[in-house]
C-alpha cells in the first residue's frame, strides 16, 4: 500500500464508507434485476474495484465485460474526445446491460458507450457510477445509481488514477492540483 502520509492527500470517503455504500447499491441492484440475468460491462481501468465488490454485493444471475476508452491522457484534463479502445467481448443484444463506471464526470465517455451500446439493441441499458461529479458535466446524462455525489474535486484511489498512479489506494482521496494547468 502506498503511504498517503508523503503526499498532500486527503481521505474522501475511506475504505469502510465506500463498502457501506457499494453494499447499499448492490441490495438496490437485486431488488431491481430480481428474477433476471445481468451483464456487467466495467469501464477500464478506473472501475476495477468497484466492479469486483459491486458484482460481490448482487445477487443475480450475471456475467463481466469489459470495454476501455480513451481517457484523461496523462493528467487531470480531459482531451474531449472518447474512443473505444477495447470493445465487449460478447453481443449484449437481448440483454440487461449494467454500465459500471468509476466517475461520471463531463458524461462524455458515458453518452459515447450509451450511444454504442444501444445501437445493439440490449433488453435494458443502465449506467451505475461510484462518484459523480454533476457540475462538470457537458452531455446530457445520469447515471440510475450513483454512490456519491461530488463536487469539482480531483480524486484518486480505489480504482482512479492520476496519471496512472494511486489506483491502489483503498480509500477516496482528494489530490490538490501541485501544478498549475
Ligand atoms: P467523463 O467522460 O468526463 O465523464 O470522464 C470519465 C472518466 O474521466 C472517468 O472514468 C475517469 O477515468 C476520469 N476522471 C474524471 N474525473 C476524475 C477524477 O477526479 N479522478 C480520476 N479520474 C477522473
Ligand atoms: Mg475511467
Amino acid at each position: 500500500m502506498p503511504s498517503v502520509a508523503s503526499e498532500a492527500l486527503e481521505v474522501l470517503y475511506s475504505r469502510a464508507q465506500i463498502a457501506e455504500r457499494v453494499a447499499e447499491m448492490g441490495a438496490q441492484i437485486t431488488r431491481d434485476f430480481q428474477g433476471e440475468k445481468l451483464v456487467m460491462v466495467g469501464v477500464l481501468k478506473g472501475a476495477a474495484f468497484f466492479l469486483s465488490d459491486l458484482s460481490r454485493a448482487v445477487d443475480v444471475d450475471a456475467t463481466f465485460d469489459f470495454v476501455a476508452t480513451s481517457s484523461y491522457g496523462s493528467g487531470q484534463r480531459s482531451s474531449g474526445a472518447v474512443k473505444l479502445i477495447k470493445d465487449l467481448d460478447q453481443p449484449i443484444e437481448g440483454k440487461n446491460v449494467l454500465i459500471v463506471e468509476d466517475i461520471l464526470d463531463t458524461g462524455l465517455t458515458l453518452a459515447y458507450l450509451r450511444k454504442v451500446f444501444l445501437q445493439q439493441r440490449p433488453k435494458s441499458l443502465r449506467i451505475a457510477a461510484l462518484l459523480d461529479k454533476p457540475s462538470r458535466r457537458i452531455e446530457k446524462i445520469e447515471a440510475d445509481y450513483v454512490g456519491f455525489s461530488i463536487p469539482n474535486l480531483f480524486v484518486i484511489g480505489y480504482g482512479m488514477d492520476y496519471a496512472e498512479r494511486y489506483r491502489n489506494l483503498a480509500d477516496i482521496c482528494i489530490m490538490a492540483p501541485t501544478h498549475p494547468e
